[in-house]
């Protein structure tokens, strides 16, 4: 069998002045094109790790145990071998440039094209990212398109250096639930092609569980729960996901 993508062990993290650890004794390991789902409660530690992994904590955080990336055979970069998307990242944007220009100068920055190359590369991510005329909407800038495109845009930019592994951080959770489907449609469609691994976290346990093959649940920084998606969501074991499933399915009263 082929070495894992991730290894977390034992993963123990402290934020600066905070009372308790964010994380604590985690454990955790992906093969290459896996697609995990990270679900918890507010604060129970899924942005920590996903920072944890990314290697973006910030500094004078207390970091304990060991992230590994066995199929890289060294650490991983982030932006080339790990792409991110968060939260409304299309917010973020820069406003007063071109989206293809923003994306042309992520893909240079990654994989040390010239402008010439980036520019048809940049192109080519917001085809894959199932943008209608890339051409027309590589020379708009972000408040000309609807959040839906936006998020688009912002994950043909996490694409530019083909990571190994995408990072999702509620990457639907501020769009209306139709355009929330069409993302989460696209980011499955994605790194089914592109072979990469997903580590999507949300509140949402219906939607995760349409995209991912297994379900991790964190609960006050520790991992209280993993298995097959079809088992957890079916067969919980743990009260605390009864209770975020039930949270979610509410059930008719009888
Ligand atoms: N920069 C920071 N400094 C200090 N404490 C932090 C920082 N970021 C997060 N925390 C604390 O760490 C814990 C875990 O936070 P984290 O953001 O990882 O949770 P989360 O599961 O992503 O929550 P949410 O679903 O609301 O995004 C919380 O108690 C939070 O208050
Ligand atoms: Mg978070």
């Amino acid at each position: 069998m082929s070495p894992p993508l991730l290894i977390v062990e034992n993963l123990t993290v402290s934020y600066p002045s905070a009372q308790t650890p964010a994380l604590s004794d985690l454990t955790l390991n992906l093969q290459r094109g896996e697609r995990l789902g990270l679900i918890g409660e507010s604060g129970s530690g899924k942005s920590t790790l996903a920072r944890a992994v990314a290697g973006l904590l910030p500094r004078g955080t207390s970091v304990a145990g060991r992230i590994e990336w066995p199929a890289l055979n060294r650490p991983a970069e982030p932006g080339r071998d790990i792409g991110f998307v968060f939260q409304d990242a299309g917010a973020s944007l820069d406003p007063v440039m071109r989206v293809g220009a923003q994306i042309a100068e992520v893909v240079r920055a990654d994989r040390n094209l010239s402008w010439h190359e980036a520019n048809k590369s940049a192109l080519d991510l917001l085809a894959a990212v199932s943008l209608p005329d890339p051409a027309t909407l590589a020379r708009s800038y972000p408040h000309q398109l609807s959040g839906g495109q936006r998020q688009r845009v912002a994950i043909a930019a996490a694409l530019a250096g083909e990571p190994a592994l995408l990072l999702a951080d509620e990457a639907t959770s501020a769009l209306d639930t139709i355009v929330q489907a069409e993302i989460a449609a696209l980011l499955d469609r994605l790194v089914r092609e592109r072979n990469m691994a997903l580590i999507f976290i949300t509140h949402d346990i219906a939607l995760a569980s349409n995209l991912v093959s297994r379900i991790a649940v964190l609960q006050d920084g520790r991992l209280v729960e993993e298995g097959v998606t079809h088992d957890v969501i079916t067969r919980p074991s743990r009260p605390y996901t009864r209770e975020l499933l039930a949270a979610h399915w509410e059930l008719p009263a009888p």
